[in-house]
């Protein structure tokens, strides 16, 4: 018997790429994510999280080149444990895991044109 190879090698790349959009989306509401963000996160890294003029060694989160380039579990994973050392408290002890990937997905938006 001859499968159809293409088809169904297609169908099940769909279906990795829907699952995996389907996760990421979710995981975190960028809504409820603004409301911690500016609560827990503006006094450092500024409203649009570009870093504060004052901080010039900060992430700048409205840059889509930078964040590109960082998986959402590196991200989530400085947010839960901190920079140790560098001055980003770590929020595993007060955020909630759903409150942790939330405000990532807010931050996510700041760098969307
Ligand atoms: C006291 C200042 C301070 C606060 C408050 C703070 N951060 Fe940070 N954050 C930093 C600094 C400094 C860095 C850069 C050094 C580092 O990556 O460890 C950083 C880095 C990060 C990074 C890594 C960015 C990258 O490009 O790798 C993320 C994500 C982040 N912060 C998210 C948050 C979130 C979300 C909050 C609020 C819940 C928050 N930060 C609150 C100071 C802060």
């Amino acid at each position: 018997m001859h499968w159809p190879i293409g088809l169904l090698a297609g169908s099940t790349l769909a279906f990795l790429l829907l699952a995996q959009s389907g996760r990421s989306e979710s995981r975190g509401d960028a809504k409820l994510g603004k409301m911690i963000y500016v609560k827990n996160c503006v006094s450092c890294h500024g409203q649009k999280g570009d870093g504060l003029s004052f901080r010039p060694h900060f992430p700048n989160f409205a840059d889509s080149k930078i964040m590109a380039a960082k998986t959402d579990q590196e991200l989530f994973d400085k947010i839960s444990n901190g920079g140790k050392g560098t001055g980003m408290p770590a929020w595993k002890k007060v955020l909630t895991e759903q409150d942790r990937w939330n405000v990532l997905a807010y931050i996510r938006t700041l760098s969307n044109p």
